[in-house]
């Protein structure tokens, strides 16, 4: 069997609690030959500020450009408030988007049936969600240049962000979710602001050209980024695949998982171009933050992390029949009851962190 090295970042706040959970699930799967993964830990965020005065070393990133893929907790907390911008926790997770260029980062919104009552939508809306978001993740506003708060003397500032993106990008990114639409529900909405932006109108552009040139057996839909927010809340499930830019996905990404009932159940990808042997770099993530205000508890929903070595296994170790039965497991602990404080409904079972990963391993062994 192949084996593989995951880097494990767990970072700040809850980032160690819920990583540890993935590491006892690595623990079972080597211990019952279900895969060989070799795991290495290190420090990222404000946990690496702390010991090396940087949100992520040079050492780690070399440990994290060779690895197989990187697995990361969460970053950030009111303790690094005041630290230097170039400094701040979230750089370091933004340098390892940046200089591994995962520029594809994949936030599947699904909806357990389970827990469609915990939605805030009404679960004749929600129950069976099962949405796919793209996120251009290494360009846009978020690297544009200049980017820069300038003093203009007068007792004024002005502020620069910089939204910038190339064809190649956007042809990229493109291509990622009309692929993965082919596997999922043949369709594809395209997210942007051509009614205002430059950014969109090549977004658009480019968009449709892939689009009629590899992909013109997918449906594709162009959306005002707008539109498909509220759209998101109107009616979710006509959504299948949603590509869009940097900021747009950020966005939408944190609206998407409020339908599917919490942030604290989702997982992401990022995911780098192929290389000649069909390896991308990858990145694994929970969408959810650090959460400074319940750290340490053992309170923390580690489903998110835990979902996120499924995609791992999944995107990185070729491992997908495992992923199915990591996903089985968190679906089954739900039917069961299991419930964190995050997604407590009455009549549940209340469990914390160790609890949660508790069930899942039980569920994994029988
Ligand atoms: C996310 C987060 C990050 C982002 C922050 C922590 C820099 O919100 O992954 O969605 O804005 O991309
Ligand atoms: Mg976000």
């Amino acid at each position: 069997m192949a084996s593989f090295e995951l880097l494990l970042l767990p970072g700040d706040g809850i980032g160690p609690e819920v990583m540890a959970q993935v590491e006892r699930l690595v623990q079972w799967a080597n211990e019952t030959g279900e895969a060989e993964i070799a795991t290495a830990s290190d420090l990222v965020g404000g946990a690496a500020y702390d010991e090396h005065g940087e949100a992520v070393s040079d050492a780690t990133m070399e440990k994290a450009i060779k690895a197989d893929a990187v697995m990361l907790g969460a970053v950030g907390g009111p303790k690094w408030d005041g630290v230097p911008y170039d400094k701040r926790p979230e750089a370091g997770l933004l340098r390892l988007r940046k200089d591994l260029e995962l520029f594809a980062n994949l936030r599947p919104a699904i909806c357990y049936p389970a827990l469609a009552d915990a939605s805030s939508l009404k679960r004749e809306l929600v129950d069976g969600l099962d949405i796919m978001i793209v996120r251009e993740l290494t360009g846009g506003v978020y690297f544009g240049e200049p980017k820069e708060i300038t003093d203009l003397g007068n007792g004024q500032k002005r502020a620069v962000d910089t939204q910038v993106y190339e064809t190649y990008e956007i042809e990229r990114i493109a291509r990622v979710a009309f692929e993965l639409a082919k596997k999922r529900g043949n369709l594809v909405h395209s997210a942007e602001k051509r009614n205002v932006m430059k950014t969109g109108v090549l977004w658009h552009e480019v968009v449709t050209q892939i689009h009629k040139d590899e992909f013109s057996d997918v449906q594709l839909q162009h959306i005002l980024a707008d539109n498909c927010a509220m759209q998101l809340i109107r009616y979710p499930k006509q959504f299948d695949v949603i590509v869009t830019d940097n900021l747009f996905g950020d966005v939408l990404s944190d609206e998407a998982s409020m339908a599917t009932g919490s942030l604290g159940m989702l997982p992401s990808a990022s995911l780098g171009a192929e290389d000649e042997n069909g390896r991308r770099k990858a990145l694994y993530e929970p969408v959810h933050g650090s959460a400074p205000d319940i750290a340490g508890r053992d309170i923390a929903n580690p489903i998110a992390t835990i979902a996120s070595f499924a995609m791992c296994l999944r995107y990185s170790f070729d491992l997908g029949g495992l992923a199915d039965r990591i996903e089985g497991a968190i679906a089954k602990v739900l039917d069961q009851g299991y419930r964190t404080a995050d997604i407590m409904q009455d009549g549940k079972h209340e469990v914390g962190t160790t609890q949660m990963g508790d069930a899942i391993l039980a569920a994994l062994k029988g």
